[in-house]
């Protein structure tokens, strides 16, 4: 069984309303930027090819998007897997693929995700509604955002996280999406906390800048086994660490806590151990920011700050970029943008690049240990990675 497993290439395209291209035309930009971040790759290197996309035939009328991929990226591997696990369908494709690399079955492997929903936002939020339990929930007004609003009343209720809390989550992840130029809100710029204070509400206490968009995106990366790297590239990143959990449960109903997700703590717990690292060894952060109450949940459940600190975490500026531990330094889902099955890639490319050193305004000094944590429904799956660039 081979033991390390390197991210040999990482790139994302611009996040957005991206009307000047097609979905096939999206792909292919996709793979471009990570081979761009490459020495060399060569089309018979590419022995699993795994597609994240998580409604093409809602928002585009096209199915079987693997054969797609292979079509554009002009490849023939040996495994070819769409993956679809709805916002976490990105970071389940890079499992996957590490997966296979780590049985032996394949060398090399480009996972490619991307989302094109902007022109067709009706049936884009179709597809985001029936992501929760549709018999049950959804038809009865439970979908994301009014999940995720109960559990910002409820956090607020059990540990008295403040509105403005919620808000300056936005206000840091768009302060680091105006240094991001691939970012959906990129020209948006800085924001205030009035600002972010004041938007029309969406699910109460939820408004405008506590949700993340509807985005067009595409992200990707090249995974290979260890000793296969330097033909690569000579900055590898390395997967130390990864974890996967779900609660047995579709909707919220069935969710043991909507405040404390344990599913993330069983993941986290596996990929720390896997890495042999700690919460307080990580340099820098890349965390499902879907609503920004999510984030101050994942500060706690991924052992940032004790739980219930999650509020304070934020309000003492400890997550910023000239913070103790800088999160969502590319903007995050928020501000960057949310394409749902590039958004996991995305993640491991933002921390790719931090620890490549190469995020130019954003990069956080001396970047060691990275962390990528994505989730998919009312947070009842979650994958987390630990990347590292020493070996
Ligand atoms: N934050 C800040 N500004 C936003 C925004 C957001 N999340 N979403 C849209 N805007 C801005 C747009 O830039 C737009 O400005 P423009 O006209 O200058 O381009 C303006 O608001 C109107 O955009 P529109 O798309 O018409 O807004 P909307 O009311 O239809 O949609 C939301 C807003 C929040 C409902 C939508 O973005 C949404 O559904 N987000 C959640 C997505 C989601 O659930 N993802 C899965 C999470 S698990």
């Amino acid at each position: 069984m081979t033991s390390d497993i390197a991210i040999v290439g990482a790139g994302v395209t611009k996040f957005g309303k991206r009307h000047d291209v097609t979905y096939r035309e999206l792909l292919a930009e996709a793979a471009s930027e990570a081979f761009l971040t490459m020495d060399e790759i060569h089309p018979e290197d590419v022995e699993g090819l795994y597609v994240s996309a998580s409604m093409p035939e809602l928002t585009v009328d096209q199915a079987h998007v693997g054969n797609l991929a292979a079509q554009e990226l002009g490849v023939t591997p040996k495994i070819v897997s769409r993956i679809e696990m709805a916002c976490s369908s990105g970071s389940t494709a890079i499992r996957n693929a590490w997966a296979a690399i780590k049985s032996g079955m394949i060398d090399t492997a480009v996972v490619v995700g991307l989302e094109k929903m902007t022109h067709n936002p009706r049936q884009a939020n179709k597809g985001l509604c029936i992501v929760p339990d549709v018999e049950y929930e959804s038809i009865n007004g439970i979908t994301a955002y009014s999940g995720f609003a109960l559990a910002a009343r409820k956090h607020m209720k059990e540990y008295g996280t403040t509105r403005e809390q919620l808000s300056m989550v936005a206000v840091k992840n768009h302060s680091n999406a105006a240094k991001n130029e691939k970012a959906q809100f990129h020209s948006m710029g800085e924001i205030s906390l009035e600002k972010a204070m004041n938007a029309r509400m969406v699910a109460d206490p939820l408004n405008l800048f506590d949700c993340s968009p509807i985005t067009d995106g595409g992200a990707a990366v090249v995974l290979t086994r260890g000793d296969l790297a330097k033909k690569y590239t000579d900055q590898p990143i390395w997967i130390k660490g990864a974890g996967q959990s779900i609660e047995p449960s579709l909707g919220i109903s069935n969710m043991p806590s909507i405040t404390e997700w344990h599913a993330l703590k069983r993941a986290a717990k596996d990929a720390y151990k896997m890495a042999n690292v700690e919460p307080k060894d990580i340099d820098v952060a890349e965390t499902h920011d879907c609503f920004t109450i999510a984030e101050i949940i994942e500060y706690e459940d991924l052992g940032f700050t004790k739980k219930g600190n999650g509020g304070k975490f934020i309000e003492d500026g400890e997550s910023r970029l000239d913070g103790s531990l800088p999160v969502n330094t590319s903007g995050g889902l928020k501000a960057k943008g949310h394409p749902i099955g590039a958004t996991g890639i995305a993640q491991i490319v933002e921390i790719t690049t931090q620890l490549r050193g190469k995020a130019g305004k954003r990069q956080v000094d001396d970047a060691r240990i990275g962390l990528t944590h994505n989730l998919a429904g009312f947070a009842t799956h979650h994958v987390v990675h630990i990347l590292s660039n020493e070996r």
